[in-house]
Parts: C-alpha cells; sequence; structure tokens
C-alpha cells in the first residue's frame, strides 16, 4: 500500500485522514505537535475501518520518524483563521512552521510529492518549494479544486441541476481577487451565461469569491474542513493512481500564462510525479487582467516573506 503521511492533524487533517482511509488507496500518518491527538484520532479511524469494511492503516505520532518514506506528504499544518481574518493575516506565522514541516518531512521522504494546504497558500506553497529546493513539479497547492467545488455547489443550488454536470474553473490565488472563469464554466457543455442572468451569475462568483469567509463567519471558529480535505484526497488519489487528471491546482510557472517564478492557481495535469503539466486556457483582456492583480497580491506576499527573512 502507498503511504501518505499528514503533518497537521487538525480538522482538515483529519478529515483528509478520513477521506484517503474511505478510498483505501493508501496507509496513512497523522503527525502533530499536540501530544495524543494524532494517535487518538488514527486510533478512532482505525476503528472505524471494520465498520466501512476497508483495511486503510492509519497511524497517529508526534514523531517525523513515523513519516518515513512516504509516497506524499499533505501540509496542514498551521492556524486557521479566525472571524474578520485575512488568510494574509496568518502569513508570518504559518511561514515558520510550514518552513520547519516542509524541512523535516524531506529528510524522511525524499522521494515524496508534496501537497500543500496551509494558508496564505499560494506563498506556504512556493515556501515549500524554496525550502525543500525540490523540482518544481514534486511541490503543488490545493485551493483550486475548492473554489472551483464552491462555485459548482452554488450553480447546483440556483439551477437544480446535478453538480456532476456542472463544471466550473476558478484560476488565480486562493484569496478574494481569485478569478472565477464563468466563460470557460458550463452545465453539460452549455456556457453558464446562458442559463443564468448575469445579476445571478454575478452573485456566484461574488460568493465563491467570499466562499472561504462565509463558512469562517458561521463557524466562528476555525474555518472550512470537509470540502479542502476532499479536494486534498483527490489530488492524492490523482498522484498515487497516476491518473493524468486535470485539476486547477496551484503551480508552478515558468513562462505559462507570460508569469515566472510564481505559483498559483492554474489548469494542472496530476499524475505520480506530480505536476505533469500546466495548461493554458486563452484568457480574454479582462480575464488575463484580473489574473495578474491576482498574481501581484501573491507576489507581495511573496516580497513580505523575503523582507521578513523568511525566504
Ligand atoms: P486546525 O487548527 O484544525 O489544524 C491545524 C493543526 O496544525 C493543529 O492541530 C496544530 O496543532 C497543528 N500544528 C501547528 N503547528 C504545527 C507544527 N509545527 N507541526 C505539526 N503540526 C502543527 O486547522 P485546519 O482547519 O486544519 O487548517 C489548517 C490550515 O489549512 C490553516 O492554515 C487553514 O487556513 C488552511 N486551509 C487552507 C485551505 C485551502 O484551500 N488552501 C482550506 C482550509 C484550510
Ligand atoms: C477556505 O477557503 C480556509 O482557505 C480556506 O475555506
Amino acid at each position: 500500500m502507498a503511504k501518505v503521511s499528514i503533518i497537521g492533524a487538525g480538522m482538515t487533517g483529519s478529515t483528509t485522514a478520513h477521506w484517503l482511509a474511505e478510498r483505501e488507496i493508501a496507509d496513512v500518518v497523522l503527525v502533530d505537535i499536540i501530544e495524543g491527538m494524532p494517535q487518538g484520532k488514527a486510533l478512532d479511524l482505525t476503528e472505524a475501518m471494520p465498520v466501512i469494511g476497508k483495511d486503510a492503516h492509519i497511524f497517529g505520532s508526534n514523531d517525523y520518524a513515523d513519516t518515513k518514506g512516504s509516497d506524499i506528504v499533505i501540509i496542514t499544518a498551521g492556524l486557521p483563521r479566525k472571524p474578520g481574518m485575512s488568510r494574509d493575516d496568518l502569513l508570518t506565522t504559518n511561514a515558520k512552521i510550514v518552513a520547519d514541516v516542509a524541512r523535516k518531512t524531506l529528510a524522511q521522504s525524499p522521494d515524496a510529492v508534496f501537497i500543500v494546504l496551509t494558508n496564505p497558500l499560494d506563498v506556504m506553497t512556493y515556501l515549500t518549494w524554496k525550502v525543500t529546493g525540490l523540482p518544481s513539479h514534486r511541490v503543488v497547492g490545493q485551493a483550486g479544486i475548492l473554489d472551483s467545488a464552491r462555485m459548482r455547489a452554488f450553480v447546483a443550488m440556483e439551477t437544480g441541476v446535478s453538480v456532476e454536470n456542472i463544471h466550473c474553473y476558478v484560476l488565480g490565488g486562493h484569496g478574494d481577487d481569485m478569478v472565477p472563469l464563468t466563460r470557460h464554466s458550463n452545465i453539460a457543455g452549455v456556457p453558464l451565461n446562458q442559463y443564468l442572468p448575469k445579476e445571478k451569475l454575478d452573485a456566484i462568483v461574488a460568493r465563491t469569491r467570499k466562499g472561504g469567509g462565509e463558512i469562517v463567519g458561521l463557524l466562528k471558529k476555525g474555518s472550512a474542513f470537509y470540502a479542502p480535505s476532499a479536494a486534498l484526497a483527490q489530488m492524492a488519489e490523482a498522484i498515487l493512481k497516476d491518473k493524468h487528471l486535470v485539476v486547477p491546482a496551484t503551480s508552478y510557472l515558468d513562462g505559462e500564462y507570460g508569469m515566472h517564478d510564481i505559483f498559483i492557481g492554474v489548469p494542472t495535469v496530476l499524475g505520480r510525479k506530480g505536476v505533469e503539466k500546466v495548461i493554458e486556457y486563452e484568457l480574454n483582456d479582462e480575464e488575463m487582467a484580473a489574473f495578474r492583480k491576482s498574481a501581484e497580491h501573491v507576489q507581495s506576499n511573496v516580497a513580505k516573506l523575503t523582507e521578513f527573512g523568511l525566504l
């Protein structure tokens, strides 16, 4: 069985372990700094396996030695935001955590593909790449599947059509200036704007952009975890099964979309080696301008990390 280590056994980390165990595609190691918590969650999940008839092994630990030889490392360690906070408010605190986690996991699993979730996501993915020194195709961030899934869910609520028929694509950084691509999104091949009047579509775009904040506002404590971890499990499965699955993901650009030296959300082909290819959509001027604005935001966060000596 393949091995997936998840660093950060909080809400997203443990729920990802749950989704992965249900898929029975990997043994999972959950690591956290809190003593007993990853062990307790792993044991609880282990005790669920007979009920659902799966033979995945889930192990909890506070020791990186237990992550040795992982095929995939998922980083969810760090603080989630509180109501009123933006993802950027987590920048320096989470950068220190992610850098430490990336170094420790790389030492145990030099051949792993790294998937990052910690916010602010695009810059944490960049940081992981820098700290590990891995080839860029072995580091990828999760945001786009979540943002696109939110948009799909909102379209389904509005139209009543099955989510399976709804295809939405969100590009850019994982922030309020993300770029929902209404022109490329469709319901069973019919462009979204033929299904929905402009004001409804605009409302869905706005709700998608603020989707993370909507959940934070409702939960009061912590942020979304079911949908983000379902997205992480989908990415891990695509990599382990070498599916060549196209998903929106935070990947390194080296000239694609005219951008260099940045991790940002783009359509990405995922397979056993990690990122196999970045797909370039033809964007019109308006879409490209929105994408560039989002990229400038990501780059300003990278610059802040450099300024604070964290990169
Ligand atoms: P959480 O607070 O439930 O879990 C985070 C865990 O990290 C805690 O258990 C904590 O003890 C652990 N941790 C902290 N420092 C650590 C270290 N040095 N080593 C190992 N573990 C450490 O938070 P949650 O909800 O799981 O979110 C985790 C991160 O993911 C947050 O930064 C959040 O903003 C981000 N996030 C990103 C999403 C995305 O789409 N990119 C979606 C959802 C969350
Ligand atoms: C979200 O969008 C917290 O970034 C996370 O839900």
